[in-house]
Formats: C-alpha cells, structure tokens, sequence
C-alpha cells in the first residue's frame, strides 16, 4: 500500500465505523417496523404539575401521547408539545378522549410548579409529570427512553433525550410513536384513526 492508498484506507474505515456507531447509538429512533408490537409503557408512579401522585391507572380509559422531555429545552421539546397541542385543537370534541403527558427527564430542575407553568403555555389538558430520580428513570425504562445529563455553553447542564412522542391506547398498550419530523396534521390523523 502506498502511504496515499493506506490513508484513504483508513478515512473510509473511520466513515464505516461512524456510520456503524450511528445506528447503534441509543439515542437512535426506537425501530418498531416490525409487526409484533412493541414492549413499550406500563406502570409508572409519579407527580403531576398540581403536586398530586399519579400512577398509570389515572390515566386508564384515555389515549394517551407520551413524550419525556424537560422544560428548559430550548428547540426539541416545545416544537413536540405544540404539536401535540395543534393537533389536540384539531381533533375539537374528540381531544376529551386524549391526555398528552409531558414526563420530564429532568426532576432536578423541573418541580410541580416549573411544569405547572410550563403545561399552561401549550394546552389545558397537558398534564407535566415529574417525580424523584428513581421515579423518573422508571418510567423512561418502561418507554425504553434514553436521556443523560450533557454540558451546555452557558455552564449549565441541558438534558440530552429521546425525542419520540408514544401513542398508548385506552388499555395502556402501545399503539404507535411520532419522531420529531413529524407534525400535528400527522398526530391529529393517526388520533382520528385511533379514537
Ligand atoms: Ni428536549
């Protein structure tokens, strides 16, 4: 091998092993093409934005969108919820039928009252959710969620996440999920298919 040759050798080497770290990465959108649902959700205890302690049976009988998130993020998560909130106001009668859950991976930060403020800008059925760590980190393994702790610019911390929005149905199961590409015409149509 001629030194050019061995260089080019291991650019495409380290673009192959790029690519190969890529889709394994957790943080990876969840692939659920398979036919076989999926293992995702179940029981969860935690504390809502009024301070009240909710458990998954709170929510039995309701579609359900489920997205984890926290409230200082300062792109991915509003675009989420307001989403989620335009396609609520779409559904119009029907979005009784729908609670939108924001669970916060971020506890630390994110009390009752932060959420309760946070909720408020979005939609009056949101419902933010947070709890202790241990809390927390429950209910993101049983939505197979991925979020770490991640050094921001400002010397701070941000929280790095999953960015799926799950659709559970009335018996708690898992009907569906949205990536962030998709919008609230998309959310909107799959919840009129599902109600
Ligand atoms: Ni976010």
């Amino acid at each position: 091998m001629t030194m050019r040759s061995a260089w080019l050798a291991m650019a495409v080497a380290a673009v192959a092993l790029a690519f190969a770290v890529a889709r394994l990465a957790p943080w990876r959108d969840l692939d659920v093409s398979a036919t076989s649902a999926p293992d995702i959700g179940g029981a969860f205890e935690l504390v809502d934005h009024t301070g009240r302690v909710v458990t998954q049976a709170d929510f039995a009988g309701d579609f359900m969108l489920v997205y984890f998130g926290f409230t200082s993020c300062p792109d991915i998560c509003p675009t989420a919820m307001q989403a989620v909130a335009e396609a609520l106001d779409d559904l119009g009668g029907d979005a009784t039928r729908v609670r939108p859950v924001l669970i916060t991976v971020d506890p630390e930060r994110d009390t009752p009252a932060v959420l309760a403020d946070y909720v408020a800008n979005f939609h009056p059925r949101l419902v933010g959710l947070t709890g202790t760590p241990e809390q927390v980190a429950a209910a993101a393994r049983a939505y197979k969620v991925y979020y770490a702790k991640a050094p921001s610019e400002e010397g701070d911390y941000v929280m790095d996440h999953s960015a799926i929005l799950y659709l559970m149905g009335p018996d708690g199961r898992y009907i569906r999920h949205f990536t962030h590409g998709d919008g609230a015409d998309e959310i909107a149509a799959a919840l009129r298919e599902a109600l």
